[in-house]
């Protein structure tokens, strides 16, 4: 574009604008095909905005779908009696001893949500996690009552010691190391005494190598065949689990996860473990955060062809209800846009600690 001062008066036409003097073209050369061009722009204009009028049009045209059968919300059981223990950092979300656990399980049932996920907290810890796999435990307990008194709720049971090790590892420990091979017998016998309890499916999320297969192999053995495995398969070391530790009693008691869980940096080796728990034998497989971890799901949804979980974790339901209780944000319209967001992203499933919410919420729309 040429400065003002020299554009001349009378070449100010659309097509002209910009144009040097003495540079003009004759009629039927480039002028008219900038003329024609021009006339183009306008007829093109692409009216986004036709589509948005009313709330009618909008959900007639909107891609992605919400729905209560895509939440799964994750229960706290800690063994005892007359417990209804609110979490802290985890505003909503309480412990609950079986004897109490139908105040929550009608909650859930009348919000219509048709999924759980199960997180046992026992009163004995040890070095080998002995509760985990005792058919007597407090998990196994719960599954037990769960699935005689609402046999419709199906019951996702987590697989994975750091609840039940004195160390608070998710797998046996030798001095500082964290035993992957040994493990796999006792996770393969958790799941296990899980499934005969009455769990409908089996989510190992202790990320050892091998223990979809190892679990596999000990389910079928074990007259399982039709159990499925939601395997948390992209399972990051993160910070956002940090309520989730206060919550199930499962903070590590030295060092950290980093060994075991992924490198927050990795996104193609998300895929390589994705792919290994299908080759193992996972029907489901999770990632796990979701929220800065989106880029992981999508790439997942495109190069597997397996239903896919996310789960919504402690920390990212920490910060909203904080900046909510504050009065800095609309909860209602964050939680949404965050589920949205997520099975956008190419989740199915999304595990979340706001699902009853959610449940209510799509009642109102
Ligand atoms: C157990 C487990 C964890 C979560 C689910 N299963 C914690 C961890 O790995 O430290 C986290 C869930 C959440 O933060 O909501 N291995």
């Amino acid at each position: 574009m040429q400065p003002a001062a020299e554009r001349v008066p009378g070449e100010m036409s659309a097509a002209g604008i910009g144009r040097k003097p003495g540079k003009r073209h004759a009629a039927g050369g480039p002028l008219q095909m900038r003329k024609r061009k021009g006339r183009r722009r306008t007829e093109a204009m692409k009216r986004m905005r036709r589509l948005r009028a009313n709330e009618t049009l909008r959900s007639l045209v909107r891609e992605t779908q919400l729905t209560r059968q895509d939440l799964i919300y994750p229960i706290f059981v800690i063994e005892g009696e007359g417990i209804a223990n609110p979490v802290d950092s985890m505003p909503g979300i309480r412990q609950y001893s079986i004897d109490r656990l139908d105040e929550e399980l009608e909650r859930v049932c009348a919000a219509g949500i048709t999924a759980l996920m199960l997180f046992g907290i026992p009163s004995h810890k040890d070095e080998t996690g002995s509760q985990a796999y005792c058919d007597d435990g407090v998990t196994q307990r719960a599954v037990r009552h769960i699935k005689q008194a609402y046999p419709q709720i199906l019951v996702i049971a987590d697989v994975c010691l750091c609840e039940y090790t004195s160390h608070g590892h998710c797998g046996l420990v030798c001095g500082e190391e964290i035993l992957n091979d040994e493990t796999l017998p006792l996770l393969a016998k958790m799941a296990v005494s899980l499934a005969a309890a009455g769990a409908d499916i089996l989510a190992p999320s202790d990320m050892m190598d091998g223990r979809v297969a190892a679990i596999r192999k000990a389910l079928d053995e074990n007259g399982f065949q039709k159990k499925p495995i939601m395997a948390y398969s992209a399972k990051f070391a993160s910070g956002f689990y940090g309520p989730f530790r206060e919550a199930a009693h499962s903070a590590p008691g030295f060092g950290d996860r980093k060994t075991y869980q992924m490198d927050p940096a990795n996104r193609r080796e998300a895929i390589r473990e994705c792919l290994a728990d299908i080759e193992e034998g996972a029907d489901i497989i999770m990632v796990k955060p979701a929220l800065a971890y989106l880029d992981v799901v999508r790439e997942v949804a495109d190069r597997t062809d397996y239903p896919l979980a996310a789960y919504n974790v402690s920390g990212e339901y920490a910060m909203v209800k904080a900046a909510a209780a504050n009065g800095w944000i609309d909860e209602k319209r964050v939680v949404m846009e965050i589920m949205l967001g997520i099975r956008r992203a190419g989740a199915k499933m999304i595990i979340t600690y706001h699902a009853p919410d959610v449940a209510r919420w799509l009642d109102e729309e």
